[in-house]
């Protein structure tokens, strides 16, 4: 009998329990976090080091073997063409995006344009879609979950930025589908965060979500309404984050060595990657003491072969000075964000910091006295996010349980949707910062006399010709009556459903036949995108 209760998988738990298990996951760039509610309290799985942070990162190894998390983190230095990270940066996104092609000015692995305008990477083990990468990202957290939660995990909450377009909510729907899960809900980064702090509290409240994390920004406002919630805008800066700062203080440290021994380490790749490395670690420490010394070794060879050591000391003051170009941006773009919502910074009621740049305390600082009021970070600003996740699962997997209601979310489009028209025009169904669920019809003629067959083209974005915007997919309607122009009136209609994913249809209604079809999105290769 002994030991009998220390057991916590003994324990019982009452009621009709649907099998399997729900879990939150906060699917970034860097780093990946899952969560779920066990015993009604937020659990964040851990891995056999019992780290809660898992590196986005997948590597193929010489030997066909593949590491996922911090074991392929390992190899970045080491194999950097095979050992694939930030693939949220390209997943779900057409190769010729202007977004896919910033990103690979940053990344140093290889990627090719597939079949359908698909990214592909290329990697010893062959060429992979975006979507691959994150399926195994996710299989590998799916694992670590079912080890700690002691079951089968079958569904979940899977979150993305607030400004991931159609095809990429499509793309991470589908990764997490092939990890083995059904995905109850894709949730914006923001309002899972907002989440997490929000339940129970008072009625009317403005919520700003500062979101400063590996090599993204993004800030949200949202308001809150008994449990009603509603982004009402979003921006930020896809290319702005902790890494930012590694450089800067890789840069310093790299100057200090050049003026000490004449030798740049900036053109030793090797060497930069080591400066970087040690540059987070520093960066790291200084969000907690006040300063930190050490040395590296061996960083180069001197006359007559002999090691070069870098011996370094950096103090608080020194590290706020190379942050404050990052801090200030972000506060520039929050600026903006805010002007389009209307709001005074003294008027949001609370702020929320998520991601792990936000520890520093010159951040924390700058961002107090821009709003006026101390940011929240109360719930470790790394896992927020999933911990808001975790309760949306846990609240749509277990519908009985009143405990686990979460509200109704609501959340607004961040770009315009649109069809092409003749020469070369757009016009918008759906506008930017509409509130969906949203449903829009509007009525067209085809372009010419006894034409059989329509192609519809869908853009995203918000200017007025359709070659500058981007791509969603093409649907086509063939089987047309053979009638005059005018005689012809083909009725299309968007709808976005509460995921902000994005269903066409439309139907010729001077025949009184309603023809649907499916939309192709591009960016994915056809297996993937096949509904
Ligand atoms: N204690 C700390 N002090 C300062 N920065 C930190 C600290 N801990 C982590 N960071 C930084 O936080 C960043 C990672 O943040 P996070 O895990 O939130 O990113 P992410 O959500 O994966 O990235 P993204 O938001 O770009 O998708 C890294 O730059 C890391 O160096
Ligand atoms: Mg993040």
């Amino acid at each position: 009998m002994d030991g009998l209760f220390d057991d916590a998988s003994a324990i019982e738990l009452e009621g009709d329990e649907p099998d399997g298990i729900a879990v939150g996951i906060d699917l970034g760039t860097t780093n990946s976090v899952v969560a779920a509610v066990a015993n009604g309290k937020v659990t964040v799985i851990t891995d056999a080091s019992g780290r809660s942070l898992h590196p986005s990162v997948v590597a193929f190894l010489p030997n066909g073997q593949r590491l996922v998390g911090a074991a392929a983190r390992a190899r970045r230095v080491i194999d950097p063409n095979n050992t694939i990270f930030s693939a949220k940066r390209i997943i779900g996104q057409p190769f010729r995006t202007d977004e896919v092609q910033a990103a690979l000015r940053h990344l140093p692995y290889q990627v090719v344009e597939g079949a359908n305008q698909e990214p592909l990477i290329k990697t010893r083990a062959g060429e992979m879609s975006p979507i691959h990468v994150a399926t195994t990202v996710l299989s590998y957290l799916r694992q670590l979950a079912a080890a700690q939660l002691g079951g089968e995990i079958t569904h979940c909450v899977v979150t993305v930025p607030a400004n991931f377009s159609e095809g990429q909510r499509e793309a991470t729907r589908r990764a997490a589908e092939a990890a083995g899960m059904q995905v109850l809900r894709i949730l914006n980064e923001p309002t899972a965060a907002a989440l997490a702090y929000g339940q129970k509290r008072q009625m009317h409240q403005r919520i700003a979500v500062f979101d400063l994390g590996g090599g993204t920004f993004d800030v949200t406002v949202l308001a809150v309404r008994e449990d009603l919630y509603e982004v009402i805008a979003t921006g930020g800066d896809p290319f702005l984050g902790g890494d930012d700062i590694d450089q800067a203080i890789a840069s310093h440290l790299a100057q200090q060595f050049l003026q000490e021994h004449r030798v740049d380490l900036n053109t030793n790749p090797q060497a930069r990657a080591r400066l970087l490395m040690a540059a987070e670690q520093i960066k790291m420490k200084l969000s907690k003491q006040e300063s930190v010394r050490g040395t590296l070794n061996e960083m180069a060879h001197g006359p007559g072969g002999v090691a070069l050591g870098l011996k370094f000391e950096i103090d608080r003051s020194l590290i706020n000075t190379l942050m404050t170009p990052i801090v200030e941006n972000a506060l520039d773009m929050t600026g903006t964000v805010l002007e389009f919502a209307d709001i005074q910074p003294q008027h949001i009621d609370e702020v929320i910091l998520v991601g792990g740049a936000t520890r520093a305390p010159l951040i924390r600082e700058r961002v107090g006295q821009y709003f006026g009021s101390k940011p929240r970070a109360d719930i470790s600003p790394m896992q927020v996010v999933a911990a808001g996740a975790a309760l949306q699962a846990h609240a749509l997997f277990s519908p009985g349980d009143a405990a686990a209601s979460v509200g109704l979310l609501m959340d607004m489009t961040s770009h315009s949707l649109g069809i092409a028209t003749a020469g070369g025009y757009v016009e918008k169904l759906i506008t930017k910062n509409t509130t969906i669920p949203a449903e829009k019809t509007r009525t067209f003629t085809p372009a010419k006399d006894f034409q059989e067959a329509v192609k519809l083209r869908v853009c995203q974005g918000e200017d007025r010709q359709f070659d500058k915007n981007t791509l969603v997919g093409e649907l086509i309607l063939d089987n047309l009556p053979r009638v005059r122009r005018g005689d012809m009136k083909l009725e299309v209609s968007f709808l976005i459903d509460a995921d902000g994913q994005l269903q066409v249809s439309a139907k010729d209604t001077a025949s009184g036949k309603e023809t649907r079809a499916t939309l192709r999105v591009v960016g994915m290769s056809a297996a993937a995108s096949a509904a």
